[in-house]
Order: C-alpha cells, then structure tokens, then sequence
C-alpha cells in the first residue's frame, strides 16, 4: 500500500545537465479570458514554429487543466493526448496555429498559483510555472512570446481590468459587462504573464525617462488603501531614476502598473509592466508601518522595477539559472537602498540577515550552489541562498572588477542578451571580457555549496607583521569534497598604541587553501582589521582578544568592521559564558562588553543609527551558529544575563540615549530621524533588561503618545516579552486601535509568537484558535507560524510542544498552500544542530509531515531533504 502510495507520488528529479532547448516556440500568442471567480473561460491561440529538424509533437505543460476544445489552423482535432497533465498534439509541419480553451475556478486556488482571487480581486501569479494553470502552454523561460489579451467581465465588480504591456482598446460586452485588450510588444516567458480585475482605485504619477519619453505610472489598490500609496510612488519614480542613472537602463513601456493583493506567496512579481505585489510591501503611512516597513516597500519596489533589466528584458534560460536574475536584482537594490541612507547601516543589515537566513541554510541539509544541480519543485529554490548569497557572489564580482570595468560588463550583458533566455556563464563571460580578468577559479561561487570559513593569525615581529590564513569550505549535502574559493579580503592594519592605521586598506585576492601575507615596517603591535565591509561572504575565525576587538570597536575606519568587532566581542563573551554554564555578571568578558559599549554611546562622531546597530547584542539564533551542539535554554540565560547587566549598569546612559532621541521632535521620514527612533527604542529595550522600576511605564507612554508604527511597535515588542502590568492593556489596545488593518494585525501576532516570555507556546496555540487566524492568508500564517519557528527558547521548548505545534499547522497548510507551507519547514529541518533529545523530537516530526496522506511535492523535497 505504501509503495504504491510512494511510487504515485514519487516525484521527478529535474537535473540542469538536462537541459535542452525547446522543440517548438510560440512566437505569437493571443488570450481571451471572460473572467468569472467562479468559473472563467481562457482561449488561447498560440502560433507555434518548430525548431529544427524533428519530428517530435507539441507538448504543452498543464496543471489541473482538461481542454474543452483543441484546434489545429482552425481544424478541430481529436488527436490530442494528456500526458502528467501535458497536452500532446502531434502536429505535421514547422508551422502551425493551435487553439484550446479550458475553464477554471478562480475563487477556489488557495494555492495563489495561476489566477486566483484576492479580497475580490482576480489576480495572476506565474512564476515559476502558475502559468500552466492558467492555459496550455510550453511553460518554460526559454520560449519567448509577444501576448495580446483580451478580458471580459462583469463591470460593477471588476470595472478595473490591467495586462502586461499597453492598452490598446476597450468596449461594453453588454450584460453588464466590458472587456479591455492589451498587448505587451516585448517577447517574454510565460512566467512574466499577468491579469488584474477588480474594483481597484489608482495613484497615479508620470516619469520622464532620459531620452524624454513620458511614462504612466499607476499603483492599483483598494479605495481604502489608497492614502497609504505615496510612499510607493515616490519609491518608484526614484528606482527609475537610480536605474537610468547607475546602469544607463531605461524603462521600455508607455505604462508602468503596480497592483496591491493582501493574498500572495511572496513579496512581489516582476510581471512586465505590470508588477503585482503583496500589500505589506506596497501600502505605508506612519500610523501603521515601521521604519523598516518604508525600507522594505522602497526596496521591494525598486527590486521589481529593477527586473524589468535583470529578469525581462534578459531573463533566464532555465531555473537553474533563477540567482542570474534575482542574486543580480538584489544586489541592484541593496546598492539603491544603500544610495538612499546610510551605506554602513544597510551593509550591517544586510548581512545581518545573510547571517539569520542564509548561513544556517548553507550549513543544513538544504544547502544548495546559488546555481543548484538538481530540484524537486522550483519554488523551494526561491531561497536566502540564490537570492541573498547570489547578491553577494556579484558584489564580489563588482569589488574584483572594479566600478568602472564592473558596469562595462553589465553593459555589455544587457547589451548582448537583450531579448533572450541568458545563463549564469553569460554574465559571468560578459564581467571577463569587459574587464579582461579571469573569472575561471571564481566560477566555484556558482557551483560548490557552503559558507567558507578562514581563519587568520597575525603575527608581529621586529617590523614585520605576517598575516597567514587558511580557507576551508565545510562538506554540504552531496558535496563531500570542496576546491578552494577565490576571495576578495579587504584588510587594513592599525597600531595598538597609537590607534592609527598602519599603510592604507588592502584587497587581497585569495585563491589558495593557506596563504601569507608579509607587511614591513610595522612599528608598533598591529591590530587587523579584517574582510571590512564583509567583502566576502564567509565565517571568519580569529583569535583577536577582548582587548583588541574592543580597541577596533573604537578605532575602526570601516564602518562595518567597527560593528563587526563589536558583534564578535559581544560573541565571544557569550559562547565563553554559554560554555562555562555560567549566567553570572561578573565574569571579564562582560567587562569588556560594557566598556565597548559605554565607548560606542559616548562617541559624539557616530550616527545614532549606528549607534543602535553596534550595541545591539547577536541574536540567540546567531549564537547557536557558533556552539558545536546548540543549547537554546544556556544561550537564552546567557544572553538575558548580559541583556540585563548592560541595562544595569549602563542605566544612565541608556536614560540618556532615550531621552535625547525622544527630543527629535513630531516624525518624520529621514535618515536622521529614523536613526533616532531606532536608538530610542533599542535604549528601551536595555532599560526593560535592566528591571528598572518605571522601564514599564516608560515603555507603556512610548506606546500610547507614539504618532508613528515605528515607536509604537518597538515599545509593544519591549512590553511583550515582559512581565509588566502594562503589557497586556497595550496588546489590546493595539488590537482594538487596528483591527481593520491585516498587515498591522500580522504585527500584532508576530510580536506575540517572538515574546521571550515562559508562556509563549500556550499564547501561541490559542493565537491560532483567534478569529483573525487564517492559515490561508500567508502573511498571517507566516505572522505566527513563521514568528513562532524563529523564536529559539519557544520553539525549541524540550518538551517538544513547540515542534508539535508547527508540525500540525504545516500539514494543515500544505493542503491549502504547499509553497508557503514548504517555505516554514526549515526550522525543524536543523536536527542535527541540537541535543539528542530534541533532535529526535524534531525528526519525529518531520517523519510525521512525509507520511501525511496527499502530501505536496513542496513539502516532500524540504522534509525528505531533511531527514536524509
Ligand atoms: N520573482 C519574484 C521576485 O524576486 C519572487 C517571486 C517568486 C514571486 C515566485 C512570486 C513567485 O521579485
Ligand atoms: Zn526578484
């Protein structure tokens, strides 16, 4: 019985060395939708032409389709066969148009793949392969199609109807109905199709691109919502500018449209000329965003923007090849956000969530190449590793070659597959022939796996100092054996008395397992300053002391490095203490903690922005990554001891801090002042630590005289994980003052699953029971389940409650949702990072998840990886 059940399900391994290019291509297609959330007609004539001499049929991907009526050149036939949900239509010569309708269910797709319905509006996703959802189709990137698409629906509930590309007419239906036609004159894969109806109002803008051709932008939204748009425009019009600016890209269409859906798997989709997002990374205002919300909407919205280059205009051959279109994208907008701010904020931010999400991954049993060799299902590939790291594998790139030769290898990337299906060796051959440098070695980034670990000594001896160090790339799953990376080191040496750089900074290229690096003249004890900025995506391994980190904490030229030897003091002090079982305060390492500390908030020259980073203590998560064997109660006590001692004895400063950013005056959106805020609420943060009798009140008066979501969340979060009176009247004030507003209600959940409190599984499992849970709406299931799994004394809790507990909601899920279920697995795929207790409870889990009856391919790969 269960192999039978096995061997139905059993799903295909998709391997890269497979590829090969299509058999047939589509170069027009035309589709007709009379759209209805309950059953809707889709017509689609594609004129398709063999490629090549063979005499292989049409196979045109579907999924969950069954054709009403197939044509060949206007011919019905009956020929047709379905294959896995394929339509096979044999066709005799190398041209040919084919014709099929078939009939779908818009309101019932919970897995918001294809068109599917949102709060009434019917929207489409397609990336990575929702379009054979939708029609039958050769569901690739590589076959590039010019769309016409004609829509016809009911007038009064869809007056607002959106395609790719241009509108070009539109006319009553009578019935009450209407249609409207587009047609996107750019050849594009099927994963970039879009539709939109709905009852949708717009903020509309114009952008005059640099050769003066006026653009109309629109940002589609509910009525309700549309007040909270500007922040998106404007976000808009300065990524179109940055783009004509930074790279000579400019944007291709006389339309721009950005619609907002409260349900979405992601966070947007680049769909050409017509972005779809999710509302959380579309709508702000003051009253109901954080500061970290208006980062993310401008980054999200320039990154989509950004596609229109990197993923449209030249998209990706296969999937394989995904990190070639989002690792660059991202690496585009971070470089936009960092324009925007403060560079050394947003590097620190960056790799704090390189750290959080992508380490862990390359260190588990998903860990993957940026450009992977084999999947299951793509949209598990979707990941910290072929986003975040692939961002990081092309800032190396750009650090190697140089500003100047990096943007000639852009331009020539573009200029040269402009209008094709790229691949990763593309753009990597494009960055060698522009600068004349050889990327042969560094190729490695693309295929092995893993974070890179260095270790380096220095040594210092009658004038001359040496610098030796050792790379190691750990063994990751199915790459036993690693070569070595090449990396660019930026370094720089500082005197330990007189606290001056020794010579300027250096960019080491390492290609080799160890190598030396000799500095003469060097006067006086050296203190290294090392991979400044993260100029290279590694675990570095030193032996500086206290002493010295606490001295680069203070002395720094780099930004980052000055942040960095802050976090590795503040590391090192609490692995010590986590080791020694020991949760006192009055160990050395807390000394130096709070020394570095006092020196960082007294240092009149630094932004309070980085103020609030430096002191801000490494997460429990980021601990754990350093132990051999996690311990998540140890590390919790640790860090609560050392949370609570900085506060204590710090306490006057931390009054100081917050009094003098609570000074900034009534909010407003700059750098400055949201530098402020963000040290206000990281003083109060230390102020609740501390015990201090009024830190409650403090907190609960930042909560109730807030005139912005960025203090008000942040004393919320502090009172949260508290025991203080003022805790629960300020969650149900919260919840009253919003409860008509989803994405401030998934904040009102989420800080309830991250609260560090005892009783955080128990709030948690009846959070899941409220009448505002809905495990279909992935914002709001990530908002508990995803909050939850990240919160390491909660989850890891050793009864294993907490493992039980997202183990449930997953499986619940995956029937609703299977890629927003398989996205929440991986914390309880990190087994074999703890004790045998909960290793087997985690596991036992997991076995529980892969047995469960119409388990998704999604979650089969992520479960089964796991266990393996
Ligand atoms: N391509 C989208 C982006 O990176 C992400 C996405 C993938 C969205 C799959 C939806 C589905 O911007
Ligand atoms: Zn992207």
């Amino acid at each position: 019985m269960l192999d039978v059940q096995n061997s139905l399900a059993a799903p295909q391994v998709i391997r890269r060395q497979d590829y090969r290019p299509p058999d047939w291509q589509v170069p027009e297609v035309a589709l007709d939708f009379a759209l209805d959330p309950a059953a809707t007609r889709v017509k689609a004539r594609l004129e398709v032409v063999r490629t090549g001499a063979h005499d292989r049929p049409l196979v045109l991907d579907g999924d969950g389709l069954t054709p009403l009526s197939v044509t060949v050149d206007g011919v019905t036939i009956n020929d047709w066969r379905l294959e896995d949900g394929r339509l096979v239509v044999p066709l005799p010569g190398s041209a040919h148009v084919v014709e099929t309708e078939v009939e779908l269910a818009p309101e019932r797709n919970t897995q918001l793949m294809g068109l599917y319905a949102s709060g009434g509006i019917l929207c489409t996703q397609c990336e990575a392969e929702g379009f054979r959802r939708i029609t039958f189709f050769p569901d690739r990137p590589d076959v590039l199609s010019r769309y016409r698409v004609r829509m016809m629906a009911d007038k009064a509930r869809f007056p607002v109807l959106l395609a790719n590309g241009d509108p070009i007419a539109h006319g009553e239906a009578g019935e009450g109905r209407h249609w409207a036609e587009w047609h996107d004159p750019f050849p594009k894969p099927s994963y970039l199709f879009a539709l939109v109806a709905g009852d949708l109002a717009v903020n509309r803008g114009t952008f005059t691109t640099m050769s003066g051709r006026e653009v109309e932008l629109g940002i589609w939204v509910r009525a309700r919502d549309l007040d909270r748009t500007h922040h998106a425009l404007s976000a808009l019009k300065t990524s179109m500018a940055w783009d004509e600016r930074t790279y000579g890209r400019e944007y291709d269409l006389d339309v721009f449209n950005i619609v907002a859906v409260d349900d979405f798997n992601f966070g947007a989709m680049e769909n050409k000329g017509l972005n779809i997002f999710n509302s959380r990374y579309i709508l702000a205002d003051p009253d109901t965003a954080t500061d970290y919300d208006y980062d993310a909407v401008a980054a999200v919205v320039a990154h989509e923007y950004f596609h229109n280059w990197s993923g449209n205009r030249v998209t990706c051959r296969d999937w394989f090849q995904l990190s070639l279109k989002e690792g660059f994208t991202v690496y585009r907008d971070q470089s936009f956000s960092a324009d925007q701010g403060s560079p050394a904020v947003k590097r620190i931010e960056d790799v704090r969530s390189l750290r959080a999400a992508q380490f862990p991954e390359d260190a588990g049993p998903l860990a993957h190449p940026i450009r992977p060799d084999a999947y299951l299902e793509i949209s598990n590939f979707y990941t910290a590793t072929i986003y975040n790291k692939g961002a990081e594998v092309i800032r190396m790139i750009a650090t190697i070659l140089g500003p100047q030769a990096f943007r000639a290898g852009c331009d020539l990337y573009f200029e040269r597959f402009d209008g094709t299906a790229a691949t990763c060796e593309d753009f990597v051959a494009s960055m060698e022939e522009a600068s004349g440098k050889d990327l042969a070695q560094f190729r490695r980034w693309y295929s092995q796996a893993g974070t890179p670990r260095v270790a380096a000594t220095l040594t210092h001896e009658g004038g001359r100092a040496e610098l030796r160090l050792a790379q190691r790339v750990p063994p990751t799953p199915g790459q036993e054996h690693k070569e070595p990376m090449v990396l660019p080191l930026k370094l720089r040496l500082f005197g330990a008395e007189t606290g001056r750089p020794l010579g300027d900074e250096q960019l080491i290229l390492m290609t080799d397992s160890t190598e030396t690096i000799t500095f003469e003249g060097v006067g006086e004890r050296p203190v290294l300053s090392f991979n400044r900025g993260f100029s290279a995506p590694i675990v570095v391994e030193s032996d500086r002391s206290a002493a010295d980190l606490a001295f680069l904490g203070r002395h720094d030229d780099d930004p980052f490095a000055r942040y960095e030897a802050m976090q590795q003091l503040m590391l090192d002090a609490l692995v010590a203490s986590v080791a020694a079982g020991n949760d006192s305060s009055q160990d050395g390492g807390h000394q130096a903690v709070l020394a570095a500390i006092a020196d960082t908030l007294d240092d009149p020259a630094l932004d309070p922005a980085f103020i609030a980073e430096a002191v801000l203590l490494p997460s429990e998560s980021f601990i754990g990554d350093q132990m051999a064997v996690v311990d998540p109660d140890a590390i919790f006590r640790a860090r609560e001891a050392l949370r609570r001692n900085i506060g204590r004895e710090l306490e006057g400063r931390w009054r100081a801090a917050y009094d003098s950013a609570s000074a900034a005056g009534p909010y407003a959106y700059t750098s400055a002042a949201k530098g402020l805020r963000r040290l206000r609420t990281v003083a109060l943060g230390f102020l609740m630590a501390s015990g201090a009798a009024d830190a409650g009140a403090l907190a609960f008066r930042q909560f109730d005289d807030a005139d912005n979501m960025t203090d008000r969340q942040g004393a919320l979060g502090a009172l949260a994980g508290s025991n203080a009176p003022e805790r629960v009247p300020a969650l149900d004030i919260f919840y009253n003052r919003y409860s008509d507003n989803p994405l401030v209600l998934d904040k009102w959940f989420s800080t309830q699953a991250l609260s560090a409190r005892d009783d955080t599984l128990a709030a948690v499992e009846e959070l899941a029971r409220h009448p505002d849970f809905a495990l279909a709406n992935p914002n709001r299931a990530r908002s508990l389940i995803g909050a939850f799994s990240v919160n390491q004394r909660a989850f890891h809790a050793a009864s294993g409650a907490g493992y039980r507990f997202v183990a449930d909601q997953l499986i619940q899920l995956d029937r609703i949702n299977p890629q927003t279920a398989a996205k929440l697995l991986p914390p309880l795929g990190r087994w074999r990072r703890f004790d045998a207790a909960r290793a087997a409870r985690m596991r036992a889990e997991l076995e529980r998840i892969v047995k469960a009856p119409g388990l998704s391919r999604d979650m089969f790969e992520q479960a089964s990886k796991s266990l393996a």
